[in-house]
């Protein structure tokens, strides 16, 4: 195996420990931050069901950005679904075999790779263009979608354009799962694919992507608004 092999594989094993081990770190954090207060955003559900129905339509519709910024909630939502389908046709670099109820998705083209960039650049020429958005932005802002669209060209490209040896990428990809190395495809695109992949690994615990953790967290969701049913007093409120 070469020294392009080794440098990858070791770096594909601290990318993914940095992840799991910060993801969890943070997660960690936001469970142990007091919530002392009742501060559900209201209207809200007075029960724990409710509390679980909310949950739902804001993870699985966005429903709070839907009836705040309809243009926004198209594009994020669209990038999305773009993302969950290229993960899941992902997927089949990680099993053998791949599984049953994985593979069917492989046996069409769904243009996954354009469903995530074509809404990626909307966002991005969003915030340049809208002068309330372009003002709170930051150039991290900028930079985790500029991350994010060179990660799915550079996928449309190894997919489409400069096809690598799929069967060499998932020999490779099984090697660092099954901590039997296998050598790394010697396609530039493809290495650069996976460098930014690993990059954004990284980046992801210390990132505002952590809100894929964090909106199970946020107090104003996660309540239920019963105040009028429940007295809220503060540990520290009570007198000993
Ligand atoms: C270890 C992780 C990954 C590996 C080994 C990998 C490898 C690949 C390969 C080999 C292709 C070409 C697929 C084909 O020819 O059918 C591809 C396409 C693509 N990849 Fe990845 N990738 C990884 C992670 C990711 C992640 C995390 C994202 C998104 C954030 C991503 C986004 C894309 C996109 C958008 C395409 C375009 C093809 C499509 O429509 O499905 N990849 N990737």
């Amino acid at each position: 195996m070469n020294g392009i092999s080794l440098f990858y594989i070791a770096f594909a094993y601290v990318a993914v420990a940095i992840f799991i081990i910060g993801f969890l770190a943070r997660v960690w954090k936001y469970a142990k931050t007091p919530s002392p207060l009742n501060i559900t955003l209201t209207p809200g559900p007075t029960s724990t069901t409710g509390v679980v129905y909310r949950m739902v339509q804001e993870v699985g519709f966005f429903k709070s950005l839907f009836y705040s910024n309809r243009i926004i909630w198209l594009g994020g939502y669209i990038m999305h679904l773009g993302l969950a389908l290229v993960l899941i046709k992902h997927f089949r670099f990680f099993f053998t075999p791949a599984p049953a109820s994985l593979a069917w998705i492989t046996t069409f083209e769904a243009y996954a790779g354009f469903i995530f960039l074509a809404p990626l650049l909307f966002l991005f020429a969003l915030r340049l263009i809208t002068d309330r958005t372009y003002y709170i932005s930051l150039i991290t802002d900028y930079g985790i979608l500029a991350l994010l669209m060179l990660i799915a060209a550079t996928g449309i490209l190894t997919k489409y354009y400069v096809r690598t040896d799929i069967i060499d990428v998932k020999a490779f990809v099984m090697g660092i799962v099954s901590f039997s190395p296998a050598a790394m495809p010697m396609d530039f695109i493809f290495i650069l694919h996976f460098t930014l992949v690993m990059l954004l690994l990284i980046y992801f615990p210390f990132s505002k992507l952590m809100h894929a953790g964090g909106i199970f967290f946020s107090p104003t969701r996660n309540q239920a608004d019963d105040p009028r049913e429940v007295r809220h007093v503060t540990p520290w409120a009570v007198k000993g």
